[in-house]
């Protein structure tokens, strides 16, 4: 096993396939558990998932992990990420609410509740990790850095990554930022992971990603030392490894 890159006409098809992936986990684990992210990324993949179990697909025995939350809203704040998952996914489905675990951002001690985190994590190993990538090569919230963090901690967002995430919010002074995630441990420890990447403005990093040296300065290049990584992409994200011959040729990359 090593890296798989797949290349989508769009979104939407990337995400029935990633959401066909996620039901092969689900039927063959007695106790399966999902790692997931929040953001316009993954949205088609929950729209297929929940597509799947309206098809009759049982998700009661799924435990999930998602990787991140914002410091300062609570699980009812339309921009949490907790109710940015009741919406999407754990509403819709039969999960049952208290096998889905999202980190706390309005825990009163913090580091307690990143402990109180790992120790979920620890608990539950991920099956199944689904991540998105931030222009500046983020996995969760693990910025680029000269060090990269194994556990769940407490992070101060880039200015690049609050500019980014205000498109969700009024104004860009109503982006917390700082955020509890999941630290780079969890996530390499994911028997399978799938990082879907879509648009025109994720070309370059996913380049990068694939094609440069494993730095720190740019995490999810960390990923390519996984043993079952697989890399969903969509014409768009894919056009610069797509103009490069010599990529396209090592890699096998094709759209036909
Ligand atoms: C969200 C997360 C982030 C996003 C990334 C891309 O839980 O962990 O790493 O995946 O910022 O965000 P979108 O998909 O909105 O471009």
């Amino acid at each position: 096993m090593a890296i798989t890159i797949r290349i989508f006409k769009n979104a939407d098809d990337a995400g029935i396939y990633v959401a066909s992936i996620a039901e092969m986990v689900i039927r063959q684990q007695q106790h399966p558990v999902l790692g997931l992210a929040t953001g316009s990324t993954p949205i088609p993949f929950y729209k297929a998932l929940v597509n799947l179990y309206d098809c009759g697909l049982d998700l009661s025995h799924v435990t999930t992990v998602n990787l991140d939350e914002y410091v300062g809203l609570s699980g009812d704040h339309p921009q949490s990420y907790r109710y940015f998952m009741q919406e999407q996914l754990f509403s819709k489905t039969n999960l049952h609410q208290q096998n889905t675990h999202v980190p706390n951002g309005v825990a009163e001690d913090l580091d307690q509740e990143c402990h109180r985190y790992d120790q979920i994590l620890q608990k539950h190993t991920i099956d199944f990790q689904i991540l998105g990538i931030g222009l500046n090569g983020h996995i969760g919230f693990n910025e680029p850095s000269d060090t990269l963090l194994a556990k769940t901690h407490v992070v101060h967002l880039k200015e690049a990554t609050v500019k980014s995430n205000a498109r969700f919010f009024e104004s860009i002074d109503q982006v917390p930022n700082q955020a509890i995630t999941m630290g780079v441990q969890a996530i390499l420890q994911a028997k399978k992971i799938v990082l879907m990447a879509f648009g025109e403005e994720k070309a370059s990093i996913i380049e990068q990603v694939i094609l440069g040296d494993v730095s720190t300065n740019i995490p999810a290049s960390i990923l390519q030392l996984h043993q079952d990584i697989h890399f969903v992409l969509d014409i768009a994200s894919a056009s610069k490894l797509l103009a490069n011959e010599k990529a396209k040729k090592t890699l096998g990359l094709k759209v036909r």
